[in-house]
């Protein structure tokens, strides 16, 4: 069986970032992440044994050296660990930072402001939470509300797909008379996004190697699901199975942003005793 792995496949500039910023600083002692530090639970958990610890509660950051993951956090956690922290190891993802400030700016300029993302994951709740109004959060076409303001400034989830962010905003234009577009998706997504389209033409199946928590791994899935071909989502290779890939000749590899190398290795290793 033939592998190919879809370039920009793995670790992206922002998750590479936090990894190395974090590892530095728990050479001096434990730190702990509120949340976890990135979307893959294998490699929080190898993170462990390095003394980078994941906390849930905000109560827990009293007196502690506190992590802001990579996808940052809302306003009022942040203000919980400003005040209670011992020290604050900032490893939000600049582009990240990037988004919050496109959608506070659009604010300030009169657009009531749209966030193209899930309103449940972490990196939206942080954009939301930094503007003065709520903001109307849109995860897909359907959700487009009945009536909606005349003036609409849109920002995305770094991670969305822009064949959706397309969609969503080609279904808000025929109901409203101004429309401004900050393209805040990361172009580390559009560039795996896309060699996965690439290499979905070339290959009978898609092994996706991510987080089950991670929104950009799912939506790596989602395209190669869509593209008819078979897909499997995995987090480590003990997943796989001999009998998956029967009558396969040409298998492809993509990962999301916060899979780290040794795993993908891990996963060329377990294809090719296949
Ligand atoms: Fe940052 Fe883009 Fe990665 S937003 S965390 S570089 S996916």
């Amino acid at each position: 069986m033939e592998i190919v792995i879809a370039p920009h496949s793995g670790f992206c500039f922002g998750v590479k970032r936090a990894v190395e910023i974090v590892r530095e600083k728990a050479k001096k002692g434990k730190v702990y992440t509120l949340g976890p530090l990135i979307h893959n639970p294998p490699m929080v958990e190898k993170l462990k044994e390095e003394g980078i610890l994941t906390i849930s509660e905000d109560s827990e950051v009293r007196g502690k050296r506190v992590v802001i993951p990579s996808h940052g956090l809302p306003p009022q956690k942040l203000e919980n660990i400003y005040e209670n922290a011992d020290e604050v190891i900032d490893a939000t993802c600049p582009i990240v930072k990037n988004a919050q400030d496109m959608a506070k700016f659009l604010e300030e300029e009169g657009y009531e402001v749209f966030i193209i993302g899930d309103a449940e994951h972490s990196e939206v709740k942080g954009i939301a939470g930094n503007l003065k109004n709520s903001p109307v959060i849109i995860s897909s076409i359907n959700e487009i509300p009945e009536k909606i303001p005349k003036r609409v400034g849109i920002v995305s989830q770094t991670t969305m797909d822009i064949f959706r962010a397309k969609e969503i905003i080609s279904g808000l234009i025929p109901k409203t008379q101004e429309l401004r577009f900050i393209n805040t998706i990361c172009s580390a997504i559009s560039l795996s996004q896309q060699a996965l389209r690439n290499v979905l033409r070339k290959v009978d199946g898609i092994v996706v190697v991510g987080g089950k928590n991670s929104a950009n791994t799912r939506r790596l899935y989602e395209i190669s699901l869509n593209s008819g071909k078979k897909t499997w989502w995995i987090e480590r290779g003990k997943e796989l199975k001999r009998e998956f890939f029967n009558g396969i000749k040409k298998i492809g590899i993509t990962a999301g942003a916060s899979t780290p190398d040794w795993i993908i290795k891990e996963v060329v290793e377990y294809l090719r005793k296949f």
